[in-house]
């Protein structure tokens, strides 16, 4: 085999690439107050998912969007507030099951859906871009709480008290993100990704029903219509019950969080599963001789299994720019 064969280099990412870590997305959120508006308006969508690719070079854009874009949808209020995160409008399971798809919101969605076709023409041809939605437990939990502040412990009641409704609840969820996910990969992305950043609050004996099966249907339903895609999940806070998530979970690409060690990894997950992640984003703030460490210990760990090199989470605001650039930098040489 020609060693030039094991010198390629595997793609790189990070989750949160674009964002508030980057002067020039700090710049340009100003042009829009709210959030929301800033991730429906087409120039501001295209210019910040090609942020990251312009700095850094690396091998894959995201689209700059929310997963909280389909409570939006769905006509549920959403606001954000600096410096404490998303706030949702109060709704219990019953108005939450009545919510319906609105036309007049829909068109603010179009626009991300066009600003994808802007993104795909730009960017060089040998760089992946990625759609994405929430898990739909992850979607609930703020749907339900209206803010992460409690723990999402009405979310947590409603599978112990209202078991059918949650059920009927992740259903119509299931179907709204099949939807948004066919739109973006239409328009033009080619991965798509699936974030569970909740996973970890669902107990053993619920995880089939409020995990598993909702993703499992997603991705069925994305099969269904002939999208063959590579589909990324990423099931936050598993622990070791990432080995059953991935067995019921017929995904291509697992995101590995950093509370996960990167060896056990590796000798329990399925060589057919690319694995993606999974650096601690804490590391990545404090750059020196700790980076190299834990960056050179996923490199010698992954070898030459199917990796994407991407943190264990989404990277933080105060993230240097220098050490992005040594990550990146250290993988390449
Ligand atoms: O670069 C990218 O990864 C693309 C864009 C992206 C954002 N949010 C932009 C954003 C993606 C993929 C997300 C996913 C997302 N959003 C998740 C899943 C991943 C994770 O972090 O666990 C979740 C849970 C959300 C919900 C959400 N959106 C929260 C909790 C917050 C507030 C916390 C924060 O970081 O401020 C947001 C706001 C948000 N989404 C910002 C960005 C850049 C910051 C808002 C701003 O710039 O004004």
């Amino acid at each position: 085999m020609s060693t030039n064969i094991l010198k390629i280099n595997k793609p790189i990412w990070f989750m949160r690439q674009a964002g508030r870590h980057l002067p020039e997305y700090r710049d340009l959120r100003l042009r829009k107050k709210n959030f929301l508006d800033f991730c429906f308006d087409f120039d501001c969508v295209v210019e910040s998912s090609l942020q990251p690719i312009k700095r850094y070079d690396i091998d894959c854009a995201i689209v700059f969007s929310d997963i909280l874009v389909i409570p939006y949808l769905l006509g549920q209020e959403v606001t954000f507030k600096k410096g404490i995160g998303p706030n949702l409008e109060k709704l219990n399971l019953t108005d939450l099951l009545n919510l319906e798809q609105c036309d007049r919101k829909q068109a603010k969605l179009n626009n991300s859906y066009r600003a994808i076709k802007r993104i795909r023409f730009l960017l060089n041809k040998n760089k992946s871009l990625i759609g994405f939605c929430g898990a739909p437990w992850t979607v609930a939990c703020y749907m339900i709480d209206g803010n992460s502040r409690g723990g999402f412990s009405l979310s947590k009641d409603s599978i112990k008290k209202s078991k059918n409704k949650i059920n009927a609840f992740l259903d119509k969820l299931v179907d709204v993100s099949i939807n948004h996910l066919v739109k973006q990969y239409e328009s033009g992305c080619d991965t798509l990704m699936i974030f569970e950043s909740w996973a970890g609050l669902v107990d053993f004996k619920n995880k089939q029903d409020i995990l598993y099966k909702p993703v499992e249907k997603i991705i069925n339903g994305l099969r269904k219509r002939m999208i063959r895609a590579p589909i990324i999940v990423f099931p936050k806070g598993l622990g070791t019950g990432i080995i059953d998530y991935i067995k019921n979970v017929n995904a291509d690409i697992l995101g590995i969080d950093y509370e996960l060690d990167i060896n056990w990894v590796i000798k329990n997950i399925s060589k057919d599963i690319v694995l993606q992640g999974n650096l601690n984003p804490e590391t990545l703030v404090r750059g020196g001789s700790k980076l190299e460490k834990e960056v050179l210990k996923i490199k010698n760990s992954v070898g030459h299994r199917k990796h994407i090199f991407n943190l264990g989470h989404g990277m933080l605001p105060e993230t240097p720019i220098k050490n992005v650039h040594r990550f990146i930098e250290i993988l390449r040489s």
